[in-house]
């Protein structure tokens, strides 16, 4: 049997070896050091916002966020359906009831219309999510939130290097969360990162992050005995300064990253034009897609499920796209969301990496292809 094509896979090598040994010849490994504050800074201006802060993951930023718009329990959070499901879990965390709107049928992010439906007297503010790292529509959604008195908040896990009407994915919201889970457009294995315009808030998820007060950094080198003092329950959220630096090459890569995405995403819409029951994602013309994932729409009347175990007979990695929130045991809805419930059901994740070469996705959509022919 031929090689198994990977579903996603990190483009890392002998810089990130290298950058990881200038760490080790620092002597500072832990979290909230030096790398750290390198990245954050240049992270901030690759996503457009005045600050940056560095955390464990994605989820560990949600609530760091949720937390500094003083979400409360009580409160209730609309949240874009369709998410892997720490969107909605940074919610519960924060105490606060996730209230799950309904989604676009072709792009998957929350519909504006189902958003101002769900808006109750307890509603404090909007979690939109980047689906696939494409954004969402930040204009209406900011209409609405200043409508209602809401804040914005952009989960944008898969989005590094996406933009919506030029503005860069991270800085169309009053703050964004990014991931750099493995499986993400650039990748530290684990990480993430919190970013705002807002000084106040990164400022107080500083001190969140690193159990209530100022990392230890910012005591280095004193010539006094700075003791701080705990007010506030924190926690200990910090990325690594051994990831922070593997972060530091990944940005620098993350144009070529982005462009070889592009091209794997334009050779499959090639190969998948006119073949019936299978509909290509949709990359609308005012934003920029960075493909963190590749997302096919199976026709109904072909059973997923049957296709996505015909494909990884022959080899080929592929999955369910994300998760229906609102069908999660865990948040004990009743609602229907027929449109996030509907391609729940029927998408299939593709391999999409920057690792893929021309012979791979080839071969990826033949399998494919031949696969939905047996079964149509
Ligand atoms: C939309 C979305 N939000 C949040 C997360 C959580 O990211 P992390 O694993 O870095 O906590 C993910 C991870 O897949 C995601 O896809």
């Amino acid at each position: 049997m031929t090689d198994s094509i990977a579903l996603g896979q990190p483009t890392v090598g002998d810089e990130e070896l290298a950058a990881v040994a200038e760490v080790f010849r620092s002597g500072w490994l832990a979290g909230a050091g030096p790398a750290c504050r390198r990245f954050e800074e240049r992270f901030a201006k690759v996503v457009g916002t005045r600050h940056a802060l560095s955390t464990s993951n994605c989820g560990s930023a949600l609530f760091l966020g949720l937390k500094v718009l003083g979400v409360q329990p009580g409160d209730e959070v609309i949240v874009g359906d369709y998410t892997f499901p720490a969107t909605g879990h940074a919610v519960l965390q924060a105490g606060a009831t996730p209230v799950f709107a309904d989604v676009r049928p072709d792009i998957f992010s929350a519909d504006p219309t189902s958003i101002e439906a769900a808006i109750t007297p307890r509603t404090v503010g909007i979690l939109a999510v980047d689906v696939a790292g494409q954004p969402g529509d930040y204009d209406e959604y900011r209409a609405i939130a200043d409508k209602h008195g809401l804040w914005l908040f952009e989960d944008a896990a898969c989005a590094a290097g996406a933009t919506y009407k030029t503005r860069p994915a991270g800085s169309l919201a009053d703050l964004a969360a990014f991931s750099f889970h493995g499986r993400k457009g650039i990748t530290a294995g684990e990480g993430g990162a919190l970013v705002s315009d807002r000084e106040d808030l990164i400022a107080h998820a500083r001190k969140l992050h690193t159990y209530g007060i100022e990392p230890a950094i910012t005591r280095e080198g004193s010539g006094e005995l700075p003791i701080p003092s705990f007010h506030e329950l924190g926690y200990n959220f910090r990325l690594s300064d051994i990831q922070a630096a593997i972060m530091g090459v990944q940005l620098g890569r993350l144009p070529d990253l982005l462009a070889t995405r592009r091209s794997v995403a334009k050779r499959y819409h090639e190969a998948f034009d006119g073949l019936p029951g299978v509909t290509v994602p949709v990359a609308l013309p005012d934003r920029e897609h960075p493909w963190q994932a590749y997302i096919l729409t199976i026709a109904p009347e072909i059973s997923r499920d049957t296709l996505a175990l015909r494909v990884r007979e022959q080899g080929v990695q592929c999955n369910f796209g994300t998760y229906a929130s609102h069908l999660q045991p865990l948040y004990g809805k009743t609602e229907s969301l027929p449109v996030s419930a509907d391609i729940f059901a029927r998408h299939l994740a593709i391999p999409m990496h920057a690792n893929l070469t021309d012979q791979q996705v080839d071969r990826v959509a033949e399998t494919v292809s031949a696969a939905v022919l047996a079964l149509s």
